[in-house]
């Protein structure tokens, strides 16, 4: 007697498990929808589409079954516990409940304009790690009209869902000059593969000028700490100094002089001018034995050592 009680117990209750992970699952679907659905979508999709699940979108597209290396894998785990069970094609495609096997009643994500592709990324990457929306809003890349899927792609495999296997070669397709740039004798490694365009430039951020990860010379320190000091003798090019710090004698990509230099010439000079005399020596200000320590020095006062 007990014992049949307590079966019915155990059965009743793993009846009642399986009916609340069954309702969990609906019932979190269309929760999810209403907080991942922006309003736009309800003009591509019907307002009261339901979502069918990946496995059906899959038996008419099975050309977009998703690899191992789908970047947006984890949106299709059919493990209930995972936090991102039950979004799948239809997380980013919208409810496919009203699509019939035409263009209509689905999103696709190549025929929106900026501003709702940027929405459609953006409801679930609101604040994902470097990526801030906040941020977005004020970089340069939105004010000249791109959006996510310009340099991000649909179905991608690369890591980071880029549209181009080489990020690098993403930034060359719209900013060309800049591979002359890195080709000059001198220049940052990148074609050497050591650095990319992002240890610098934050694709998303407009925080500081020009997109950079940091501002002013707190770049370059990131690589070169050895040049931040600080030192006794400091050669303080700052703006405050009528400088522009490193960036007073140094391109930031590529140029043809040694080191970077812009001008090698008349580097000095330009500031230096009552020294015009003295050039006439041989080689440059900086040569062995002359200002070598250009950036700072523990006991020279002219950075001889
Ligand atoms: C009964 C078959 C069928 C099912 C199920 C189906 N589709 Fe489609 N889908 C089609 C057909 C057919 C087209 C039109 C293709 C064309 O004209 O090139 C299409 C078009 C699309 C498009 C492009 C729409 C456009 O505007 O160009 C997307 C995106 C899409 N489907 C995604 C999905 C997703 C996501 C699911 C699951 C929710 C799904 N489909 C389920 C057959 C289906
Ligand atoms: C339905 C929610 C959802 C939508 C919509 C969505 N993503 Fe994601 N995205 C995710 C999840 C979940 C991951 C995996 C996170 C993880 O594994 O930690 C991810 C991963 C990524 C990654 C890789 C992150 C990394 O650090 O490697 C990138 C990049 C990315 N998404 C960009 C986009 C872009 C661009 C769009 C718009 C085309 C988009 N996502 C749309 C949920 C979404
Ligand atoms: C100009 C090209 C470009 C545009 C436009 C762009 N991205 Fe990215 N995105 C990148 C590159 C390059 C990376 C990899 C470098 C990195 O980690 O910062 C990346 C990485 C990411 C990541 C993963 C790393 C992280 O920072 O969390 C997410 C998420 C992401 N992008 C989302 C978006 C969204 C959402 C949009 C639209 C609002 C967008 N991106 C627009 C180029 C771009
Ligand atoms: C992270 C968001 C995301 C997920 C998840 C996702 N897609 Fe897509 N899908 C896109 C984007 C963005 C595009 C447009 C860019 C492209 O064509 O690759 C696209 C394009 C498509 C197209 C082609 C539309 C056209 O232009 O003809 C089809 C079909 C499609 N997806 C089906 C699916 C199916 C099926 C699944 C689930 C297995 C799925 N998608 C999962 C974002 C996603
Ligand atoms: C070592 C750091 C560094 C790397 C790597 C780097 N940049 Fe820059 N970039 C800068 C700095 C600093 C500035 C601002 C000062 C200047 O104009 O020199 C800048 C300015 C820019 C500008 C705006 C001014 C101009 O010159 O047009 C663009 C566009 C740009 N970078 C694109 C890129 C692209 C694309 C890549 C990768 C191919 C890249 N950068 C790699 C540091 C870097
Ligand atoms: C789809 C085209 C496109 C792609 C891809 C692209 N950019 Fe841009 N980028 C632009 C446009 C357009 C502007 C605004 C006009 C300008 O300043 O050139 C811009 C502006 C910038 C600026 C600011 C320039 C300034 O004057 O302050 C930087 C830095 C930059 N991009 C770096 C990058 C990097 C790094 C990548 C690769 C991760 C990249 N861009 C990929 C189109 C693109
Ligand atoms: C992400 C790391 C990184 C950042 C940030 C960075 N650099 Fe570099 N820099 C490097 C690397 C790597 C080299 C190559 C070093 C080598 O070959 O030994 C280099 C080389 C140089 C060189 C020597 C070039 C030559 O032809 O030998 C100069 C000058 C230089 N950087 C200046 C700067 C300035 C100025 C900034 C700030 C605008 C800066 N760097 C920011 C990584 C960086
Ligand atoms: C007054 C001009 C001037 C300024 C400002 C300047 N540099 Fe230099 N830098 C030089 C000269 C000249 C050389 C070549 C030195 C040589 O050949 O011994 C050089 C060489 C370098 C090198 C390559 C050789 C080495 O010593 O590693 C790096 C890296 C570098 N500078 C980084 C920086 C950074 C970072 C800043 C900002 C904190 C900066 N420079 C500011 C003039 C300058
Ligand atoms: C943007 C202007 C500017 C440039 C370019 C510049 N300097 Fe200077 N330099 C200054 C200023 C301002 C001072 C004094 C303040 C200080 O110590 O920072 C100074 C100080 C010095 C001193 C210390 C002795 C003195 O006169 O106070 C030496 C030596 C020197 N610079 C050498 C050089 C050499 C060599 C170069 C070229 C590689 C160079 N400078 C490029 C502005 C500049």
């Amino acid at each position: 007697m007990v014992l049949r009680h307590s079966t019915r117990i155990i059965v009743g209750s793993s009846i009642l498990i399986l009916m609340v992970l069954l309702t969990a699952g609906i019932v979190w679907s269309q929760d999810a929808k209403k907080e991942v659905v922006p309003a736009y979508m309800d003009t591509y999709i019907g307002a009261d589409a339901d979502q069918v699940g990946s496995a059906k979108c899959l038996m008419c597209h099975p050309k977009r079954k998703p690899s191992n290396t789908f970047t947006h894998l984890a949106l299709l785990d059919l493990d209930t516990n995972s936090p991102y069970y039950g979004f799948g094609c239809e997380g980013c495609h919208g409810p496919g409940g009203k699509h019939n096997g035409n263009k209509l009643g689905i999103i696709n994500p190549n025929k929106l304009s900026p501003d709702e592709a940027n929405q459609f990324c953006s409801k679930c990457h609101s604040d994902l790690r470097s990526y801030n929306y906040k941020s977005w809003l004020m970089s340069d890349h939105n004010a000249a009209g791109l959006d996510c899927l310009s340099c991000h792609g649909g179905h991608s495999e690369n890591d980071k869902f880029l549209k181009e296997k080489d990020q690098t070669e993403l930034c060359y397709s719209c900013h060309a000059e800049k591979r002359a740039e890195f080709s000059m004798r001198s220049h940052h490694p990148l074609k050497e593969g050591h650095i990319t365009c992002d240890n610098c430039h934050n694709p998303h951020s407009g925080d500081n000028n020009n997109q950079l990860v940091a501002e002013g010379d707190e770049l370059c320190f990131k690589c070169h700490g050895d040049k931040q000091g600080p030192f006794v003798f400091d050669h303080d090019l700052s703006p405050a100094m009528g400088g522009n710090g490193c960036l007073t004698c140094h391109f930031s990509h590529g140029g043809n002089a040694d080191n970077l230099l812009r001008f090698p010439h008349r580097l000095c000079l330009q500031c230096h001018s009552d020294k015009t005399a003295e050039a006439h020596h041989p080689g440059t200000c900086w040569a062995t034995g002359c200002h070598s320590q250009i950036h700072g020095s523990y006991t020279s006062e002219l950075f001889f050592d």
